[in-house]
């Protein structure tokens, strides 16, 4: 059986956690064996690298270019360490952020360089691709809504959100038969259905749980 790798983006506090992890327990039920895991954080050299990048520490702010890259170290190591091998063994790996995540949050909401941005990325992911991304969205006042900053990230403004998610909204645009946007507004029961529905047409499954 072939691998299956697919990835959850959006906006912080848009769901996707609960959402890739409801996924993961209905796959399951189909017998299918299934990866979780996440970026940054995906690895014992990620989990040190997600305390580098989201922690308060250092104090002086950190520039665009050494926070993409702590990023895309965390992803060379996932990908070689976990998704890589899982993929090739015939799971399906279901990775909560991945490259749309820096081209969204360093691209859009830092205003690097795209082209460089996606340089360094196919690099740093060699070259790997999801099958399928599960774009949750919000608006960035639902997300405020949804609870307070937990990490140096979560702290920017509204504005630094905004053009993420309008980032996010531009990459589903131009890669429609990748990128699935679902509406994160609805319930968690109807948002899961919706994801469930597409992750099992495109892997041939029953639809009825
Ligand atoms: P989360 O995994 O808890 O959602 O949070 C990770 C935070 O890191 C979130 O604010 C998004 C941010 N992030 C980037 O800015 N660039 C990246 O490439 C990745 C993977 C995450």
């Amino acid at each position: 059986m072939a691998g299956f790798f697919v990835t959850f983006e959006g906006i912080d506090k848009s769901g996707k956690t609960t959402q890739a992890a409801l996924l993961a327990e209905k796959l399951r039920k189909k017998g299918r064996d299934v990866v979780f895991t996440q970026e940054p954080g995906g690895t014992e050299l990620g989990r040190e690298i997600r305390h580098l990048v989201l922690g308060w520490r250092p104090r002086a702010a950190v520039v665009a270019l050494a926070e993409m890259l702590l990023f895309a170290a965390d992803r060379a190591q996932h990908v070689a360490e976990v998704i890589r091998p899982a993929l090739e063994a015939g799971k399906v790996v279901i990775s909560n952020r991945f490259v749309d995540s820096t081209t969204a949050y360093q691209g859009y909401g830092r205003g690097m360089d795209l082209g460089q941005l996606r340089a360094i990325q196919e690099v740093a992911s060699d070259g790997l691709r999801p099958d399928l991304t599960v774009l949750i969205d919000i608006d960035v006042a639902t997300s405020r809504e949804r609870g307070g900053a937990s990490d140096r990230l979560e702290a920017e403004n509204d504005l630094f959100f905004e053009r993420i998610r309008e980032g996010y909204l531009a990459l589903g645009r131009t890669d429609p038969n990748r990128i699935f946007r679902v509406e994160g507004h609805l319930s968690v029961e109807v948002v899961s259905q919706h994801i469930y529905a597409e992750v099992s047409n495109r892997l041939g499954l029953d639809n009825r749980l």
